[in-house]
């Protein structure tokens, strides 16, 4: 049977070429730590490592590598940077879009006394600016957003927010999960004191690589929530102040990071531009054909801009997961079905609890695969 791959947003696959040899070259040829060796092999790999950091600068706009931290993935980043900033009585600000990497550890510190309030958005999963500076109190010191909705692909305003958080001195936190690797991301230009990064989406890379950039102001704020070995000052049984080291205790991931650092030399040889059209160009094509389909309902914005490649379908009168059982058992069609880890976009979008069934397009999808989608929706809507 045919096997069409739409879970894009969950982790992309197939991943960028030259990935998998990346990382079987370093396994099978390099193999050493690095930072803790004197020897050439693992000067080779600290070089790898380094020109990584510098390619995530050159993608994000960003100036100093070294404060590129690597982690497991955004949730590890965003834990990292929440629990080793955040204090009793302070109060941060969320959109009701976010997913539960971010939501999550905010509900877990609101044991401790920190608290958070959620900007709505509307029923497409756009935010209003302007609904951001009601919000603000005196103890407002972290704003954290995603840069596009994983359940309904909404793109949110991050410049125009970036300018707020200035003005007002607010330390500006972005989940880029679903937009790092299709839609530019300017650090500088965004304002931004931190963006969280998870190599094994649009960035095309393996799972179990992501990261932080984070300014240098803001990270002299951010205590680490991990000491142990870093390979320097070994002297010392205090965890060491400068960047990376600070916030990378322990042996990195370095087979991730050479898969990372094939996935972004592919995404900048691409262009993001190409990757960005190429993507909108099937995200497209599915909506204009879904709009025909009565009982499909799009969550989110109908039309094709404003929007990732991320289109979720809620099944009026139909029972989503048996769609997507159907989709995946008899064509072959992989798909998310359910509430992808977002119940308060679900709820601002109006899809909760039952959820919606998730088609995400990414870069090595094709134009046949959108219209052999299209045609396996209407043949499960018949056998229903
Ligand atoms: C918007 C968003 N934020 C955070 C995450 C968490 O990413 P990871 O599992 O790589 O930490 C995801 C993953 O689905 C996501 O879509």
């Amino acid at each position: 049977m045919k096997k069409v791959y739409l879970d894009n947003a969950a982790t992309t696959f197939p991943k960028a070429p030259g990935v998998a040899e990346a990382m079987s070259d370093y396994i099978l040829n390099v193999g050493s730590n690095v930072g803790r060796g004197s020897y050439e092999s693992s000067y080779s790999a600290g070089q790898i490592v380094y020109e990584t950091r510098e390619l995530l600068c050159e993608m994000f706009n960003f100036n100093d590598p070294l404060n590129a931290v690597f982690t497991s993935n955004i949730t590890q980043s965003l834990n990292m940077i929440t629990r080793g900033y955040l204090k009793p009585g302070d109060h941060v600000i969320i959109s009701s879009m976010e997913h539960n990497a971010v939501v999550r550890p905010l509900v877990s510190l609101q044991k401790i006394g920190v608290e958070f309030d959620k900007v709505m958005c509307d029923s497409e999963g756009k935010l209003n600016p302007s609904d951001i500076e009601p919000l603000i109190k005196p103890n407002t010191k972290m704003l954290i957003m995603t840069h596009a909705s994983n359940v309904c692909g909404t793109i949110l305003p991050l410049e125009e927010v970036g300018l707020i958080c200035k003005k007002h001195n607010i330390y500006f936190v972005v989940d880029s999960a679903q937009t790092a690797g299709v839609i530019p991301i300017d650090f500088e230009k965004f304002n931004l004191s931190a963006l969280t990064f998870t190599g094994h989406k649009g960035l095309l890379g393996p799972q179990g690589i992501g990261g932080f950039l984070i300014d240098m102001d803001f990270a002299n704020e951010v205590s680490s929530i991990y000491e142990g070995g870093t390979g320097s000052l070994s002297e010392s049984e205090t965890q060491p102040d400068y960047m990376p080291d600070k916030f990378e205790s322990g042996t990195l991931n370095i087979p991730g990071i050479y898969g990372l650092n094939a996935s972004l030399k592919y995404v900048n040889s691409y262009g993001l531009s190409a990757i960005e059209e190429k993507e909108k160009e099937l995200s497209s094509l599915f909506i204009n054909d879904v709009l025909s389909i009565n009982s499909a309902k799009i969550a989110g914005i109908k039309g094709t801009d404003g929007r990732t490649s991320t289109v979720s379908i809620n099944f009026e009168n139909y029972d989503n997961s048996e769609i997507a059982f159907l989709l995946d058992k008899e064509y072959g069609i992989m798909t998310r079905v359910g509430l992808h880890c977002a119940p308060s976009a679900h709820k601002t979008l109006g899809t909760f609890p039952s959820g919606t069934v998730r088609f995400s397009f990414g870069h090595f999808n094709t134009i046949d695969e959108v219209k052999y989608t299209i045609d396996s929706i209407n043949n499960v809507l018949k056998l229903l």
